[in-house]
């Protein structure tokens, strides 16, 4: 049996990762794929660093376009990240006539409908299971499991350095920042861990989800991005006393008015299955009108949890190397003729539940002019909790509110005039909160 030839963009995380994963499971993936795949040359910025994976038999070169431009070579798999020099890497790669896998959330969710498109002219494919929850397969499980159903909605923790600092943060009481710095450590946090953070690799990720979901386009831009930064321990547990976990989701829903795609700390009654799932584990949740809800979990980050989809996708691709490429499974999951541009809401039509949490002057009367602005703005309250604040604090009190859904404009509207009130110390926080049933 002829090997496929594979270069290797990349030998960090993910490319040693590969590199171990394929070389430990060699002949189950051959048994798997129909002919060995293996990894010919690889490229690196600094040839000199410590490798997690054994590359012996690889040529191994500091210049990734000879990778691309090599004739020899059938598939490229892009593990550098960002999207400014594996953008160039990959449009060469697909300009030479080569497949590509590649791992890159930012690459597909910023560049991928011009990829796609590139790609189906050319007649190769572009495979990016690893983009979406790590090790989970879940662009086959949308694109190809559920391909029967309307999806209704999906909602997913998809950034395992989130929600790991979310975890310690509540089971250990441990500080953001040493979280964070650990999950560095890990592998698991992006080049730059702001994208974890701020929510802007989880909206990466919601983008694609999103896209395959419902056959609309990549639309990065179109979405509300709220990350964990302004998360607080108190919140975490004023959250637990009320039947709640905080995670990072990522959230998709068609409505009749359009679709809704947001991503922010959201709170879960704990009961649900993915209020439960902690640390670097991922679980994205589907609701489709054939099978109903689903849940997809696993692990979201790391070396051979992501090694894992990329060999999945090598494989894959060494399967459908000989089809015609008017028959392969298409990259958004939807025909590319048949990709609609169904209109997406603007963050204030959305509508949710919210917790609140306000310092307020422990006087008579206070929670009398909360409740009318929010009564003005036809805001329902579903419970009140009156928590007595740090010594620091002496002559306020805390108090949290779970609001009953509301269109977001209105809430809004409801906090700035709240805000305005004598009696009312700095900003509301407002975290949203979802059912999920
Ligand atoms: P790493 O930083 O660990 O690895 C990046 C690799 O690319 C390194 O080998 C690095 O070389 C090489 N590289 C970086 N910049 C250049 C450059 N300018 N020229 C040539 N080579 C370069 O990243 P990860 O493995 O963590 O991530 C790779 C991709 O996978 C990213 O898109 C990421 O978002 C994605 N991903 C990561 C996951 C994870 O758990 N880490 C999970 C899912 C997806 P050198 O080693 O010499 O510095
Ligand atoms: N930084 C990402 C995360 C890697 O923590 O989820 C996996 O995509």
């Amino acid at each position: 049996m002829k090997p496929v030839n594979v270069g290797l963009l990349g030998l960090g995380t993910v490319g040693g990762g590969t590199v171990n994963v394929l070389s430990r499971n060699a002949n189950e993936i051959t048994r798997r794929a129909g002919r060995p795949i293996h990894i010919v040359k690889a490229s690196a910025r600094d040839l000199s660093r410590p490798r997690i994976c054994d590359t012996t038999g690889i040529e191994v070169t500091s210049d990734p376009f000879a990778v691309v431009n090599d004739p020899n070579i059938d598939v490229i798999v892009e593990l550098i990240g960002g999207n400014e020099l594996a953008l160039e890497l990959v449009k060469k790669a697909i300009a030479n006539g080569k497949h590509v896998v590649t791992a890159n959330k930012a690459l597909i969710a910023l560049n991928g409908n011009e990829l796609f498109a590139l790609a189906q002219e050319k007649g190769v494919m572009v495979a990016f299971e690893a983009a979406v929850a790590g090790g989970i397969p879940i662009i086959k499980a949308i694109r190809e499991g559920l391909a029967g159903n309307r999806i209704e909605w999906l909602a997913g923790i998809i950034n395992g350095t989130s929600n790991f600092i979310l975890t310690e943060m509540r089971d250990k009481g441990r500080e953001f920042a040493a979280v964070l710095k650990e999950a560095q450590t890990l592998g698991y946090a992006e080049a730059d861990p702001k994208f974890d953070v701020e929510g802007i690799d989880a909206a990466h990720k919601l983008t694609i989800l999103a896209s395959i979901a419902f056959g609309i386009p990549l639309q990065f831009d179109r979405i509300y991005t709220e990350g964990i930064s302004r998360v607080r321990r108190e919140d975490v547990s004023y959250a637990e006393q009320l039947g709640y976990r905080i995670k990072h989701l990522g959230i998709a829903r068609r409505t009749s008015a359009g679709i809704e795609l947001r991503v922010h700390p959201t709170l879960i009654p704990y009961r649900r299955l993915i209020a439960n799932v902690d640390g670097v584990m991922n679980a994205v949740l589907v609701k489709s009108d054939a099978v109903g809800p689903t849940l997809y979990y696993g692990a979201g980050a790391g070396a051979d949890p992501t090694a894992s989809a990329v060999v999945a996708d090598l494989v894959d691709v060494v399967r459908t190397l000989t089809t015609d490429p008017e028959n392969r499974v298409p990259h958004l999951a939807f025909q590319p003729a048949a990709i609609s541009d169904i209109p997406i809401l603007p963050m204030a039509e959305v509508e949710t539940a919210y917790y609140l949490r306000m310092e307020a002057a422990d006087k008579p009367g206070v929670l009398a002019d909360v409740t009318r602005i929010f009564g003005d703005q036809d805001i329902s309250i579903e419970a009140i909790l009156q928590k007595e604040p740090p010594v620091e604090n002496v002559g306020t009190v805390s108090v949290i509110m779970l609001s009953q859904v509301v269109k977001e404009k209105r809430m809004n509207e409801a906090l700035k005039r709240i805000e305005r009130l004598d009696s009312i110390k700095g900003k509301v926080i407002r975290i949203r909160r979802e059912n999920l049933g």
